[in-house]
């Protein structure tokens, strides 16, 4: 189902809204995550980075974990606010993600009223996924 136009908003004003909280003392690149749930909820999530300096989680990392501790598994869309141009996700984030929703819509969102839709199916063509692992 396509997502509704309130939806889109509502998803775009929570990942812009949790962005400040990000913490990103090292790169000043805050960047703000707000998932989609299957009940209808919104899971947001941000940027935390770390003095040693591999340790960052990013925003859409910290969105996931956060929902599946609430007991959240089933996702349909994420939207990614920036604090400089919108972005699409890293490889490890993509790969996190399709874990869950290989086929996700993803909202690429900054401060301009104008978002860049995209699908994981694009971004991470033939992902490595659980039921690989079944016997
Ligand atoms: N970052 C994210 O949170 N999500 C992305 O999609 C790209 C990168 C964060 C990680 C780090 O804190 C900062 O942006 C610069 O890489």
């Amino acid at each position: 189902m396509p997502l509704t136009k309130n939806e889109v908003e509502a998803l775009v004003s929570a990942a812009r809204s949790v962005r400040d909280n990000a913490y990103a003392p090292y790169s000043q690149f805050r960047v703000g995550a707000a998932l989609l749930c299957d009940d209808g909820s919104i899971v947001t999530g941000c940027n935390v980075e770390n003095s040693s300096y591999s340790l960052t989680c990013c925003a859409e990392r910290t969105a996931v974990f956060t929902a599946v501790a609430q007991g959240k598994r089933s996702f349909t869309a994420m939207a990614i606010a920036t604090s400089r141009q919108p972005v699409a996700p890293c490889g490890a984030c993509r790969q996190v993600l399709a874990e869950f929703n290989p086929a996700m819509t993803l909202i690429l969102c900054d401060e301009n009223a104008d978002h860049a839709f995209r699908t994981m199916t694009d971004l991470l063509p033939d992902p490595f996924t659980p039921d690989m692992l079944a016997q």
